[in-house]
């Protein structure tokens, strides 16, 4: 049986962290086929599940049987959550601005209000804004807009889900990098570049700090993605195809890629995992000259 209850508005003026939850039949995920239920029993707060690599890792994340709490700025959020459980599976929606420490603590709050504990917390949430570029070009406000949501969101996110993961006695953090963070372009985004640099940093030392407290932080570095914030920018042939020459695979990913692997560091799959970045690119990090 699925069941609806709402909360509180996802408007800009409703209350920050308002939970939605949606949905209780997680059975007939099982039931499909879709998962191997690696995630049974687990919470799971994921940020920038509106659209995505957070949509794609909600979905995934509750067909394997965790109940997830599904954290965004943006409207479409609640889709996402009505997606899972249209799907049978079990989900709270959440609207928080990650920039904003009381918004992200509240949905720490909200995902241990409706399920009881936090195992996993997937901080996704990222930007790439228009005019970013290279350093003499961008401007300050553009710098500053991308470190507040691609580094002070994931260390909101990390703050809120250690503590949360000391109540549980231990959990996994994901946090999304990016393969930029590991090469240079010169097709600069020079904020965005700086931010996954930091990204991978605090993660690997929040790693060492939390590790004899099983509390495991991995970092996920995407590769270029057929999702709306790179489609958005490379919007001619000719610009996808001058970044597909670097990829040896020769085509874009998909979120569904990225949430699979993002599930492998979630479960105890990736149990003797931490502090790693995790390249899910194509091979484009690997490679010098790529095939014909
Ligand atoms: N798409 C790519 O090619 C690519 C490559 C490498 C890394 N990444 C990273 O992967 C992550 C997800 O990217 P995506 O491709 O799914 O992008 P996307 O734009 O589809 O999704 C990003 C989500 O983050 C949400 N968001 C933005 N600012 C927020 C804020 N302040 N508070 C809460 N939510 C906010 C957006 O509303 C959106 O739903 C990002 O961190 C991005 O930098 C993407």
């Amino acid at each position: 049986m699925v069941s609806a209850r709402s909360g509180g508005s996802d408007g800009p003026d409703g209350p920050a962290a308002c939970p939605r939850r949606v949905g209780l039949a997680i059975m007939a995920l099982s039931a499909s086929g879709e998962g191997t239920m690696r995630l049974t029993g687990r919470v799971a707060l994921i940020t920038g599940t509106a659209s995505g690599i957070g949509r794609a890792a909600a979905l995934r994340f509750a067909a394997e049987g965790a109940r997830v709490v599904a954290v965004d700025v943006a409207e479409a959020n609640a889709e996402t959550a009505e997606m899972v459980t249209e799907r049978g599976g079990e989900a709270v929606a959440v609207r928080a601005d990650v920039t904003v420490e009381a918004e992200v603590a509240a949905a720490f709050e909200a995902a241990e209000a409706a399920f009881g504990r936090l195992d996993v917390a997937f901080n996704n949430a990222g930007v790439m804004l228009e005019g970013d570029g290279d350093a003499a070009s961008t401007a300050e406000s553009v710098i500053d807009r991308t470190l507040a949501v691609n580094v002070k969101g994931v260390l909101h996110g990390c703050k809120h889900a250690v503590a949360a993961m000391r109540r549980a006695g231990g959990g996994s953090i994901i946090n999304t990098a990016s393969f930029v963070a590991s090469v240079g372009a010169a097709t600069p985004q020079i904020a965005y570049t700086a931010s996954k640099g930091a990204v991978l940093s605090l993660t690997r030392e929040l790693a060492v700090l939390h590790a004899r407290e099983g509390i495991r932080v991995n970092a996920l570095s995407p590769g270029p993605l057929r999702t709306e914030l790179l489609m958005r920018l490379l919007n001619t042939d000719e610009k996808r195809r001058r970044r597909l020459v670097h990829v040896p695979m020769g085509r874009f990913g998909e979120a569904d890629e990225l949430a699979a692997a993002a599930l492998f560091l979630a479960s105890d799959d990736s149990s003797y995992m931490t502090g790693a970045n995790l390249q899910v690119d194509g091979g484009l990090t690997a490679a010098y000259v790529t095939p014909e």
